[in-house]
């Protein structure tokens, strides 16, 4: 049975936004959910991915108890929940039971997106310091004046996001720039805006509120100091090679 995350099954499964579905649309959310019902016994279930640091590593940003709590609570209850959810729609799609099939979309929107941000958001961080690569710099300082505008910017629209979400650093794959955004709830950048994720910061406040308590500016600042810059500058020549 696989564990690895397959994202491109998880956006097919959450590219739904349940608020939005008219009766016109139903039947076509039915059997796109349905269709990617039929793969779930051939992936297998999630799992909950490990880290590649010890939970006391990214002291003093973020302490031991955050990370404990944040790993195997909340990220394992999301992995748990999106399992659920698609042992549901795979009963549902099976008895063709469209009401049912359309019923579970919000669930997997926000346990499929909390599966794909905290799973970034792990590989995101780290102990080691590092500095981006020569290329995603040189792509930085070409869109803000300077590393430090871009970090100015990024960490205003994350701290001003309003109750839980994340900031975003995304590469759009059209345009073939880097940008910025914030999202509430789980919500999955490429899912909700087709930017490809490079670095998000979780601002839910599960995350920090044990250390910083309401204090959310402290928390994003210092976030920069565990910031792993070899998988986000991976992460950017990856996307490049998905402009179109
Ligand atoms: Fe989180």
């Amino acid at each position: 049975m696989s564990s690895a995350i397959d994202i491109d099954f998880i956006n097919s499964l959450i590219d739904i936004d349940p608020r939005e579905i008219k009766q016109a649309t139903v039947m076509f959310t039915a059997r796109k959910l349905s269709q990617a019902a039929r793969s779930i016994s051939v992936r297998g279930k999630h799992s909950l991915p490990k880290l590649a640091y010890d939970y006391d590593a990214l002291e003093p940003i973020i302490c031991r108890e955050i990370m404990e709590l944040h790993h195997q609570k909340h990220h394992q209850t999301y992995v748990n929940n999106l399992n659920a959810a698609e042992e549901q729609l795979a009963e549902a799609s099976s008895k063709n039971n469209t009401s049912k099939i359309i019923q579970l979309a919000p669930a997997l929107r926000f346990n499929g997106g909390g599966h794909i941000n905290h799973s970034i958001f792990w590989q995101n961080l780290s102990p080691k310091k590092s500095t981006p690569s020569d290329d995603l710099k040189k792509a930085i300082e070409s869109q803000w004046k300077s590393f430090d505008e871009f970090k100015k910017e990024l960490s205003a629209l994350t701290v001003a996001v309003q109750g839980s979400g994340w900031g975003w650093l995304g590469y759009n794959k059209k345009s073939g720039k880097l940008q910025l955004a914030a999202l509430p709830n789980q919500d999955p950048l490429e899912a909700s805006t087709g930017l490809v994720p490079l670095f998000g910061i979780d601002v839910w406040e599960h995350a920090y509120y044990l250390q910083y308590k309401n204090v959310r500016p402290s928390y994003v600042e210092a976030i920069w100091d565990i910031a792993n810059w070899d998988d986000i500058s991976c992460r950017f020549q990856e996307a490049k090679k998905l402009t179109t």
